[in-house]
């Protein structure tokens, strides 16, 4: 039986010593590049840390790069991303409020038995709990009004490990206070863009509106 893991505090598990204090986003990006927090640095290409405007209104936090993220080193710029894209702009947010990052800032893979395909592997919530740091020094720094939860992994980051986005997605919700944070911030869950893409041709416009939807709620608590 595998052992159950705590989302944070696992030992070899953490990037809080990687983290330099007072830094601004600048240089906590390029610390973030030297990150050996947890195992994931050692097979992905670089850290991808996040992107977008320093005082953003809005927060959107990713799950962690894909393959495409991983070797451009930009959050969001596959797919997904281009899901995500489309997505903002229907629901009437201001791409240039918004700040894009990740739970988990390295690629979690595993290599095609045949192949170079790598195949993305969820993180688990030790690789959540371990890269945490990173993004509460995002949300410290940029304080936005609001953060957006994309799928399970941002919202276990951010509202613990019963998270579940089918219960919780689409209202606003208290964003507990993250170190450093205020205690005033709102958090807006909702599915992750990459499930608009798995889903069969039946399902994905229902998942793609759903989505909209969910931002929509972000849009008017900008208002
Ligand atoms: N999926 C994510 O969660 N984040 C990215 O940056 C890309 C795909
Ligand atoms: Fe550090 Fe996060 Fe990368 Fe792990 S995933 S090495 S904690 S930046």
């Amino acid at each position: 039986m595998t052992p159950s893991t705590p989302a944070r505090g696992a030992p070899g598990y953490d990037a809080s010593p990687y983290v330099p204090e007072g830094a601004d986003l600048e240089a906590l990006r390029g610390a973030a590049a030297r990150c050996e927090g947890c195992p994931l640095f050692e097979n992905a290409t670089q850290t991808v840390f996040g992107a977008g405007e320093a005082h953003a209104r809005v927060v959107l936090v990713g799950e962690q790069p894909g393959d495409q993220e991983d070797r451009r080193g930009q959050p969001f710029v596959g797919p997904a991303g281009g899901v995500l894209v489309r997505a903002v702009d229907e629901a009437g947010i201001d791409p240039t409020d918004t700040y894009v990052t990740n739970a988990v800032k390295h690629f979690k893979f595993e290599q095609a038995p045949r192949g170079k395909r790598r195949i993305h592997k969820p993180p688990g919530l030790r690789e959540i709990g371990a890269c945490k740091p990173w993004l509460v020094a995002e949300l410290a720094l940029i304080d936005p009004e609001v953060v957006v939860a994309l799928g399970a992994t941002a919202g276990k980051a951010l509202l613990g490990s019963s998270f579940r986005v089918g219960e919780q997605r689409g209202t606003a919700l208290p964003l507990p206070a993250l170190d450093g944070g205020n205690g005033e911030g709102v958090l807006v869950a909702t599915i992750h863009p990459s499930a608009v893409l798995r889903a069969d041709d039946a399902a994905r416009a229902e998942l793609y509106a759903g989505l909209v939807a969910d931002l929509k709620v972000a849009a008017r608590l900008l208002e």
